[in-house]
């Protein structure tokens, strides 16, 4: 099976992204063929420093590789570098209801966070997202839940296209992770963890081991005392829960009679060294690859020439059907 996904390069990438999005990607790798795409066109649509753009680029590709997507089994590329993903969605705007653009979550959020930055790219993001799903003729999208409502859409409007000119894309499908689907933030636990929050809200996926024991011990948790999971009640402590259970390997059954007569302070503790070592590995990793940028670029230039067969293929057809030479 065809599987796409990518990250948008700003941002530190948090362990939310990793449970919710890169940990499927790397069970997926081993039986199915896999893209994974830094997603730099719509990191444009929010707040942005030009200057840093690029080392963040390089950045994500050194996450990519140091949590396991390995590049010889995946393709791993930018997507600004490939010029069929603009050109697809000037294409499927084209067929994309303007009603289904304002009803989507994200924007609805975004351009109340953004307020003084309501682009028409904030409007268009998901047709972008769209694109780069339909390009690959991808099967499945491992993502977060958050990101449902734009697969769904990507489906909408492949569906459209299929309709109007014939068939020509595969309909793709959102791959949830039943429980790392929606982590959430360490200081608001009604929100969902975000790379444009505050950092003391999320666990960054190179943070140091103080900086990991710092955040876990000031993270909200709940009135009572004791280590049970309620999503209802106990919003806090159902997500310290679910992290550890998914960072540890551990049921959250297993965890809530571990820490059945221990306190808040005890849990956190054996919690953030459950973290570390969890992450621990990445943050060597990330060392490695860090002296190897000549080597990450390689590998970024070969994904970019491997997505550009596929893409160019799909957008010749494309072309074809809409009556385009
Ligand atoms: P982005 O960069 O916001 O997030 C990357 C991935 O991480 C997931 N995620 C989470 N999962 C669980 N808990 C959380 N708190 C959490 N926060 C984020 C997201 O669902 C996502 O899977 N539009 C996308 C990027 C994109 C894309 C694509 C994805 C562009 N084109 C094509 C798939 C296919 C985005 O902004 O993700």
């Amino acid at each position: 099976m065809r599987v796409f996904s990518g990250i948008q390069p700003t941002g530190a990438i948090h362990i939310g992204n990793y449970l919710g999005a890169i940990r499927q990607w790397i069970e997926l790798q081993d039986k199915n063929e896999c893209i994974f795409c830094i997603v730099d066109l719509h990191a444009l649509t929010s707040p942005y420093d030009p200057a840093k753009l690029e080392n963040s680029i390089l950045e994500k590709a050194i996450v990519y590789l140091a949590a396991g997507v390995n590049p010889e089994k995946s393709v791993i590329f930018i997507q600004s570098q490939v010029k069929e993903h603009t050109e697809l969605t000037w294409l499927l705007n084209t067929v994309t209801p303007l009603g289904d653009l304002g009803r989507m979550t994200q924007f609805k959020e975004k351009s109340k966070k953004f307020k003084e930055n309501v682009n028409a790219g904030l409007l268009n993001y998901p047709v972008l997202m769209a694109a780069d799903i339909l390009l690959y003729q991808t099967e499945i999208v491992p993502v977060g839940e958050d990101q449902k409502q734009h697969v769904e859409l990507a489906r909408t409007i492949a569906r459209k296209f299929n309709q109007k000119f014939g068939e020509t894309f595969k309909i793709p499908e959102a791959k949830i992770s039943e429980t790392g689907k929606r982590i959430m933030s360490l200081s608001y636990p009604a929100k969902k963890m975000s790379k444009t929050d505050p950092s003391e809200s999320r666990i960054d996926i190179f943070d140091s081991p103080e900086k990991i024991k710092e955040k876990i011990m000031r993270a909200v948790t709940d009135t009572g005392k004791s280590i049970k999971y309620d999503l209802k009640k106990k919003p806090g402590i159902s997500n310290l829960l679910t992290i550890y259970s998914l960072l540890a390997n551990k049921t959250i059954e297993e965890l809530e009679k571990k820490f059945e007569k221990k306190g808040y302070a005890e849990f956190k503790k054996t919690l953030a060294n459950a973290v570390i070592d969890a992450l621990d590995p990445f943050r060597k990793k990330q060392q490695e690859f860090l002296s190897r940028d000549v080597y990450v670029k390689t590998i970024l230039e070969q994904g970019k020439k491997r997505a550009q067969l596929i893409a160019g293929s799909t957008m010749a057809d494309v072309r074809k059907k809409m009556g385009l030479s």
